[in-house]
């Protein structure tokens, strides 16, 4: 299996190779081309995390080593990616105190985060605000609007109403046009940034058919492309299946949430898919073994759409198991963790488009307060440790064995130059 995969791998790139070597950017900012993410020319895959917390805790001064010592234990494992918020909207701590009122001693709370992945070698992709109540959310944007005097009848507005559209767009530029305190650098000019993400899973339940988000996932990819031209994007969805492709709803866990996988990853400014698993809480009732072949379902389903439909790269962006699931013990974590590692790597190897997983969540020691039943401390986790330690290494093979290519391709293009071809 494993020559065969190594194969498939190099056939792909031959085929490919005349398109591979355009791209010079060596500017380390991470691209798509076709179902590839790449980086400085090659094709990037890369496990990752998920840390909501980098923000909250770097804007405490005295804090910030663990932002140091949670970036370092994920590249001791392989890990090159993390998933963070970049929003905090009213309420306690916040990002935002109210639309366009800023808090600086957060933002350098973000500032620090950024700064310090850059030094890790670790790229970032940024949510812009949070579907849920918790951190403010689409509520408190829909609060602030009631509060100048619109009629607003439900949370759902968000998607819709003009003056909250104003409020999140504003939000969106005043992140994109951040000037790092620590480093001088516009965060839309920075290359730790891989990714901006709309919104962290959005649903719209009043309507199901999908044409609310739709219309929303448009029109706010469209302004934040007019800002920032550098950076990919993508939507932040769980990926149920919606409306246009009405076989595939079968497939969705028994609830409809008014998106849409195939039709949201299809507007042009969307660069690449995103999909996050939790069987414990889809499908509770059910044992663990239908809980993973649900999960095995799911990722093969999407990652065959990101490839044959889509056309664009997948990342799995949340997937977990909580330690307060009855029963629990840690060998079903890592069934679980192996599930996901397995679909990607067996989608990867092949050149395919799902590119990596993202696990929720990271946390280091003395982050008691943070634990959410979900958190992993890698050096309280050794089985767990070790299984995300060995697929991250997987994954950096197939970087290094392209990058090994392209070079073997680049001697030979400058050998057939010199000849004069
Ligand atoms: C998609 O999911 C369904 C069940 O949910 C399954 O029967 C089918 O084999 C899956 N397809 C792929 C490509 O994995």
């Amino acid at each position: 299996m494993r020559h065969r995969g190594l194969l498939f791998l190099v056939l792909f790139l031959i085929q490919e190779q005349g398109l591979l070597f355009q791209v010079s950017a060596g500017d380390g900012f991470i691209r798509t081309r076709g179902v590839h993410f790449m980086l400085n020319g090659s094709p990037f895959y890369a496990h990752g995390f998920n840390a909501y917390w980098l923000m909250f805790v770097a804007s405490d001064t005295s804090q910030r080593n663990k932002v140091s010592s949670a970036f370092q234990e994920a590249v001791n494992h392989g890990l090159a990616v993390a998933r963070t918020w970049a929003f905090s909207d009213g309420g306690y701590s916040p990002l935002q105190y109210s639309p366009g009122s800023y808090n600086e001693q957060m933002f350098q709370g973000l500032d620090f985060a950024i700064s310090e992945a850059g030094k890790y070698g670790i790229k970032l992709i940024f949510s812009l605000v949070n579907n849920y109540e918790n951190l403010g959310g689409r509520k408190q944007y829909v609060d602030w609007a009631r509060s100048q005097g619109q009629y607003l009848s439900s949370d759902d507005d968000f998607f819709t109403n003009s003056v909250v559209k104003g409020y999140y767009k504003n939000h969106i530029k005043t992140v994109l046009t951040r000037k790092n305190s620590i480093t001088g650098v516009a965060y839309k000019d920075d290359p730790t940034i891989m990714a901006w993400e709309l919104m962290n899973e959005p649903r719209c339940t009043s309507d199901t058919s999908g044409k609310t988000i739709q219309a929303w996932i448009t029109e706010m990819a469209s302004y934040l492309k007019s800002i920032d031209g550098n950076h990919l994007l993508e939507a932040g969805l769980e990926g149920f299946y919606g409306e246009s492709e009405p076989q595939k709803q079968q497939y969705n866990p028994n609830f409809q949430v008014g998106t849409d996988f195939i039709a949201n990853n299809q507007i042009a400014d969307i660069d690449f898919a995103t999909v996050h698993s939790y069987p414990d809480q889809w499908l509770t009732g059910e044992n663990d073994e239908s809980q993973l072949h649900f999960l095995n379902n799911w990722l093969n389903n999407h990652t065959q759409d990101a490839q044959n439909i889509l056309g664009k790269p997948l990342f799995f962006a949340e997937f977990g198991k909580s330690n307060k699931d009855p029963g629990f013990n840690t060998n079903q974590r890592d069934l679980l963790f192996n599930t996901v590692y397995s679909a990607i790597f067996s989608s990867a190897r092949g050149g395919g488009a799902a590119a990596g997983g993202l696990f929720w969540q990271l946390l280091t020691e003395g982050m008691d307060s943070y634990r959410d039943g979900y958190e992993i401390v890698l050096s309280e986790s050794p089985s767990t440790a070790s299984l995300i330690a060995q697929e991250s290494r997987k994954l950096i093979k197939i970087r290094k064995m392209y990058a090994r290519l392209r070079n073997i391709e680049k001697r030979k293009r400058s050998r057939d130059n010199k000849r004069g071809n």
